[in-house]
C-alpha cells in the first residue's frame, strides 16, 4: 500500500502475489476490458495463425490486409490507417509530432500514458483541470473553456474520458480542430459506448490533416495481450511514423486476428450491440446497488467503468476488497483524484456482484462513514 501507486490498471500478476493468491483467483475490475471471451472467429484466427506461417515467418510490414479492413469498416482509405502495437505505441509518435507542435494541454484528472509519450520526446505539458461535479450521463460539451490552455498548441481529447467515462459531443470538438495545431483524439473506448460512435471524430480526418484519432481492440475484444491498435490520419502523417517505427511493431498472430474481425463486418456490428446493451444495462444496474452503499458515492458515465467517490479515503477499502479477490482501481496516479476516489470497470452480472459482495464484506469490516 505504501508503494507508489501505479499508473494503469491490470496489474494481475503482482497484485495476486501480494494476496498471495493465483491471477485466476482475482477479478480484475481494476482495468476495463468486456468481460467475454473473445469472439470465436478471432479465437479461430489465432489458431489457425499459429498452424500456419504467423508464428514462422516476418508480419507483412505493410498491413496491407488489415489497414484495408480497417478502412472499409470506417468507410475511409486505406491509407489513413495505420495499426500499432496497441494504442499505446501510437500515442508514442502523436507524441512526437505534438513534442515538435509546441505545448500539449491534457485534462486532469486523465490518461497517464500520453504524458509517458510526451516524455519520451520532451513535449511539454499543460495540466487542464476539470471539474470533479459532473452530474449527466450522455454527450457533454467539452468541459474547458479556450481561454484557459489559449497556449497550448496541442490538445490531448479521450472520448470517452478516463477516468471519468464521460463522453463529448462531436458539436463540442469539431470548433478544437480550427484552434490548435495538432489534435489527438484516443477513442480507444467509444466502440463500447451506447450511440458513442455519433460522436466520433473519424469523419472529420479527411477534411482536417491536423486530427489523429486513435483506437484499440483490446478493450472491445478483452484482448489486452495481443496488443493490438490503430491511428486514422493523413496519410503523410501516417508514412511519416511508419519511417520512425520498429520493422515489425504488429506481430503475425495480432494481424491475422485483427484483420478475421474487422472484416467480418456483419459480425463486427453484433458485436458491439452486444457490448454496448451489456455497458447500458450492467452500467445502469451497477450504479443502482452502489448507491445503497453508505459512503460511496459513484459518478454518472458513459463507458464501461465508473469513478466512486468517497467521504474520506478509499485506499484501506481497497485494500480490503482486493484480499477478497477484487480488484478495484487506486486512483492516486491519476492527476486531481487521490485517495478518495476508485475506478470500478464494468463486469458481467456475476462479476458485479462479485464486486458488491466484496465491497460489502470489507465496509463491515472497516465502515468509511
Ligand atoms: C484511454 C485509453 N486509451 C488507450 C489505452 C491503451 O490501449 P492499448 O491496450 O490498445 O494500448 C488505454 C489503456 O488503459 C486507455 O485507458
Amino acid at each position: 500500500m505504501g508503494s507508489r501507486p501505479p499508473t494503469h490498471g491490470g496489474n494481475l500478476s503482482q497484485e495476486a502475489a501480494r494476496m498471495g493468491l493465483k491471477p485466476g483467483q482475482l477479478l480484475d475490475a481494476s482495468a476495463s476490458l468486456v468481460p467475454f471471451r473473445p469472439p470465436s472467429l478471432l479465437l479461430r484466427a489465432l489458431e489457425r495463425g499459429i498452424r500456419g506461417g504467423a508464428l514462422r515467418d516476418y508480419p507483412d510490414r505493410s498491413q496491407n490486409e488489415l489497414r484495408g479492413v480497417i478502412a472499409a469498416w470506417h468507410g475511409i482509405d486505406a491509407d489513413a490507417v495505420l495499426p500499432g502495437n496497441g494504442a499505446a505505441e501510437l500515442f508514442t509518435w502523436a507524441a512526437r509530432d505534438a513534442a515538435a507542435c509546441g505545448l500539449s494541454g491534457l485534462l486532469e484528472p486523465g490518461f497517464a500514458d500520453y504524458r509517458r509519450a510526451l516524455a519520451c520526446w520532451g513535449g511539454e505539458v499543460q495540466g487542464l483541470p476539470m471539474d470533479l461535479s459532473w452530474s449527466s450521463q450522455g454527450a457533454e460539451p467539452w468541459p474547458v473553456l479556450m481561454d484557459q490552455y489559449a497556449q497550448a498548441q496541442v490538445l490531448w481529447i479521450t472520448n470517452p474520458h478516463n477516468p471519468t467515462g464521460q463522453l463529448w459531443s462531436r458539436a463540442s470538438l469539431e470548433p478544437l480542430l480550427g484552434r490548435h495545431r495538432l489534435v489527438i483524439c484516443d477513442e480507444a473506448f467509444l466502440p463500447l459506448v451506447p450511440e458513442g460512435e455519433r460522436q466520433t471524430l473519424i469523419p472529420l480526418v479527411a477534411e482536417y490533416p491536423n486530427l489523429v484519432v486513435i483506437r484499440s481492440l483490446t478493450k472491445l475484444f478483452a484482448v489486452a495481450g495481443l496488443r493490438l491498435g490503430y491511428a486514422i490520419a493523413a496519410p503523410e502523417r501516417l508514412q511519416q511514423w511508419s519511417q520512425w517505427r520498429d520493422p515489425w511493431p504488429v506481430n503475425g498472430l495480432a494481424l491475422a486476428a485483427g484483420t478475421a474481425v474487422m472484416a467480418d463486418q456483419q459480425g463486427l456490428a453484433r458485436w458491439q450491440q452486444r457490448v454496448q446493451h451489456w455497458v447500458l444495462n450492467e452500467g445502469a444496474w451497477l450504479q443502482h446497488q452502489l448507491r445503497q452503499l453508505s459512503g460511496l458515492n459513484p459518478r454518472p458515465s458513459s463507458a464501461n467503468y465508473l469513478l466512486a467517490q468517497g467521504q474520506a479515503s478509499l485506499l484501506a477499502l481497497r485494500e480490503q476488497v482486493a484480499q477478497r479477490g477484487v480488484l478495484l482501481r487506486d486512483c492516486r496516479s491519476f492527476e486531481g483524484l487521490g485517495e478518495r476516489w476508485l475506478r470500478i470497470g464494468l463486469q458481467d452480472r456475476r462479476g458485479n456482484r462479485r464486486i458488491l459482495q466484496a465491497l460489502r464484506g470489507a465496509l463491515r469490516h472497516q465502515p468509511l462513514a
